[in-house]
């Protein structure tokens, strides 16, 4: 199957709804990928990348009904990568004196991947021309870095296409190929999930080499990429949107993640997470256990946050794998101008905390105290808790909290006892008092709420016992902590 993409430019590429995992299973491809090859007819006829391996059967199958392959001139490979030059060893048996253009870099990793130094390889650098007759040539752009040393993209003049190979693309997989027919939300968010897990390291280059391009003055009609869509209304949008990316990108949003050997790292987390929202309930706060949830999503939050606080029981004096997993990929994604902390639970040392706080640190972000709580956090290391996070809103703000109270107000009046930074003597002062035994009690951790009319039957608390005879060993249904951490509703709503 092709698709007419402009002029004499058609689209021959093979589209990958089953692909689960990339880069080993590194990468999860959650919405499929295409491998995207195009044919261009004119005087000459020029073959740009291929697909990847699995798919050279396929490929050639398809090309052969396209074209007699002994008609292509010459083929552009801008990256080598064997999901872009996978099928050329399978053309190449087809073709096998058909010049191969491509960067220095280049010839070194088809080499090592297909074996084949005989190939007709033709060094192209930057600002190099290919005539290919009517009036049109093919200029070369160097792109090191975007993604391997290798990578390179070809601008087709009149017809102003953009062949940009990695950069632009998104792992993303559906049968309309142009950006102005696919969902649009599903379409950015792939996009910024491509940026965030693959080219994060690379945003300087990304900078350099966007205004290289710009540099140039060239229109430019279609950004034609290797995965994904073909970027045609409003194309250079997705340029503009990578230049705000590689500019140290944030945005008002902090992302928590964690494991938990007990579920008492969670509880902190959960405690710090409603801190935060009780004093800047505008910041985005996401909650991820990296056990539990998909890690690149992860990584796509730690890209988008002002800030991130990395949790972790200690577990042999060390802090739990996953999450050392999680800081090595972040270490090498070196993401720029964000803040971060460190906790976690532990029972006679506290080690993973001490260690992350130092790999956070060495990964260059500016790192705050961290926090420990030993054993099970009771009420009151859940108030630190719950305070510790009050703090980071804080110190982290990126505006005046200074009418945090009419902010929350304004935004959930429901929530507004929550949000004021006094909340923390309130609830110290409320434990003591619970002498009104008809008053409804409120969980401070969870906010889960115990009415006396209703009792807890699930523990033998029967309907219309009041609190005073509520047993000490009474738990929060939904967050598990005793009566310590309650406090009468409406001294809360006073508060
Ligand atoms: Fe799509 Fe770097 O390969």
């Amino acid at each position: 199957m092709t698709i007419h993409i402009k002029n004499n430019i058609n689209w021959v590429g093979q589209r990958d709804w089953e692909i689960l995992d990339f880069h080993g299973t590194e990468y999860k491809t959650t919405k499929g990928t295409s491998y995207n090859s195009y044919l261009i007819r004119e005087q000459k006829n020029v073959l740009i990348d291929t697909v990847d391996h699995r798919f050279s059967l396929q490929f050639i199958q398809n090309l052969e009904m396209e074209i007699d392959l002994n008609l292509i001139d010459y083929i552009v490979i801008n990256h080598a990568e064997e999901d872009h030059s996978g099928a050329l060893a399978a053309l190449m048996a087809k073709i096998p004196n058909t010049p191969i253009y491509c960067t220095e870099n280049a010839i070194d990793s088809i080499t090592g991947l297909h074996h084949h130094p005989e190939w007709n390889f033709n060094i192209v650098k930057t600002g190099d021309s290919l005539d290919i007759g009517n009036g049109k040539q093919l200029v070369f752009i160097e792109t090191p870095m975007l993604h391997w040393p290798d990578s390179m993209m070809t601008y087709l003049t009149q017809d102003a296409v953009l062949f940009s190979n990695d950069a632009f693309g998104q792992h993303y997989c559906d049968e309309r190929l142009f950006n102005d027919e696919v969902d649009q939300i599903e379409l950015m968010d792939q996009c910024l999930r491509y940026y965030s897990n693959i080219l994060t390291p690379f945003s300087a280059l990304v900078t350099a080499k966007i205004n290289e391009v710009l540099g140039f003055n060239l229109p430019v009609d279609m950004i034609a990429t290797a995965h994904g869509v073909v970027w045609r209304d409003n194309p250079t949008q997705i340029i503009h949107q990578y230049l705000q990316w590689a500019d140290n990108y944030q945005e008002d949003r902090i992302t928590i993640f964690y494991d938990s050997m007990s579920n008492n790292t969670r509880l902190m987390a959960d405690a710090i997470a409603q801190g935060i929202h009780d004093v800047d309930p505008g910041v985005s706060v996401k909650v991820f256990n990296v056990a539990r949830h998909d890690k690149n999503d992860i990584l796509a939050n730690v890209f988008r946050s002002k800030g991130i606080l990395v949790g972790s029981s200690t577990m042999n004096n060390v802090m739990m794998p996953k999450v050392a997993g999680m800081l090595e990929e972040i270490t090498g994604l070196r993401f720029k101008d964000k803040k971060a902390g460190a906790f976690g639970s532990y029972g006679w040392n506290g080690g993973a905390v001490d260690r992350i706080h130092t790999r956070l640190t060495d990964a260059g972000f500016e790192t705050t105290v961290g926090l420990k709580a030993k054993w099970k956090p009771d009420g009151k290391a859940m108030r630190e808790c719950r305070e510790h996070g009050r703090q980071i809103a804080k110190s982290w703000a990126l505006h005046d909290l200074s009418n945090v109270d009419s902010i929350s107000s304004s935004l959930n009046p429901n929530q507004a006892v929550k949000s004021t930074v006094s909340i923390a003597p309130a609830v110290q002062t409320s434990c003591a008092t619970t002498s009104n035994d008809t008053q409804d009690m409120l969980c401070t951790v969870c906010n889960w709420v115990y009415q006396p009319v209703l009792g807890e039957p699930n523990q033998d608390v029967q309907p219309g016992t009041p609190w005073s005879e509520v047993p000490d060993f009474f738990l929060c249904p939904d967050c598990g902590l005793g009566k310590e951490v309650f406090t009468p509703v409406a001294q809360r709503k006073a508060s």
